[in-house]
């Protein structure tokens, strides 16, 4: 089991999903939380459901795309904690901008391009605002660990959601950076690329389509649960993985993988 006894470890997007399971996860391996979220709704929940289990969590409301207010959330948490050691960008959607039709789902020639501006925004203008003010404060620490949360659909084409993968390979692209501009300053960065994990959350906001329930894509019999993640998450958080960094890894039972078609016969 990987331990983060001690450590200090900032997750956005906590208010509900999968980061409310890692703040969850996270708290019972011993790290205080602090969790953050646009929801303080969402967030308070999330500290309750730590402290249920013993933990220690403070509620941030903050929106990841304002850079005040990543900075704030940076500032608070050393103030309550007297330190950063991990950064988990979570916070992030497949975001619908003003259109009033879900257009991510068009191919690009109908995309409308406030579904691209908000996707840029809410996933790759927020890691990269988050990341930037945690890095100083776990430098102050002689070093951390960051994880973004990115998608497979980063990592693969796809017939719709052209402005969310591409926000998500930026991520994945970010992550790069940070490991190698940072490596040498003992920070890690690593991004973990989700295939489809339906929870609570995705089911209420109509997000489990059937491709998200059905386990046609997966090479194995079941479908990913938020736990899934979070032990990935909890992991690359933890020392136990001081080796690994820059990488985008999936967490996906196989389907970036998928199979060979099967041979015709001759
Ligand atoms: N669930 C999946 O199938 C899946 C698959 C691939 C990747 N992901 C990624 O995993 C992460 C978590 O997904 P989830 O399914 O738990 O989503 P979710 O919508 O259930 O939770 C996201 C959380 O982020 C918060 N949030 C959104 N915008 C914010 C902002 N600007 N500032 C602060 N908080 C904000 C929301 O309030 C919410 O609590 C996202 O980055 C998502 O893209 C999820």
């Amino acid at each position: 089991m990987a331990q983060l006894d001690g450590k200090v470890i900032v997750i956005t997007g906590a208010g509900g999903g999968l980061g409310s399971r890692m703040s969850v996860l996270m708290a019972r391996r011993g790290a205080r939380i602090a969790v953050a979220d646009i929801r303080p709704d969402g967030a308070q929940e999330t500290v309750e459901a730590v402290r249920s289990v013993g933990g220690q969590a403070i509620a941030i409301e903050m929106d990841i795309t304002a850079e005040d207010q990543a900075r704030a959330m940076i500032a608070r948490t050393v103030e309550a904690f007297g330190g950063v050691d991990v950064l988990v960008n979570n916070a992030g959607s497949v975001f619908k901008g003003s259109s009033p039709e879900f257009t991510d789902m068009a191919k690009l020639a109908d995309l409308d391009v406030s579904v691209w501006d908000a996707n840029m925004a809410g996933n790759a203008r927020g890691t990269m605002l988050c990341s930037k003010h945690a890095i100083p404060a776990l430098l102050a620490r002689g070093g951390g660990s960051i994880v973004n949360i990115a998608s497979v659909a980063g990592l693969k084409g796809g017939e719709s959601l052209a402005a969310y993968g591409a926000s998500k390979a930026a991520v994945i692209s970010l992550t790069r950076h940070v490991a190698v501009a940072y490596g040498k300053q003992n920070i890690r960065c690593n991004a973990i690329c989700p295939g489809s994990i339906p929870h609570e959350r995705t089911q209420q906001a109509g997000r489990s389509s059937p491709a998200m329930t059905q386990t046609t894509h997966v090479l194995l019999d079941h479908l990913g649960q938020p736990d899934d993640i979070a032990y990935m998450a909890a992991f690359l958080a933890s020392d136990e993985s001081a080796f690994i960094t820059g990488q985008a890894i999936p967490v996906d039972g196989g389907s970036t993988v998928g199979r060979m078609p099967p041979p015709t016969p001759a």
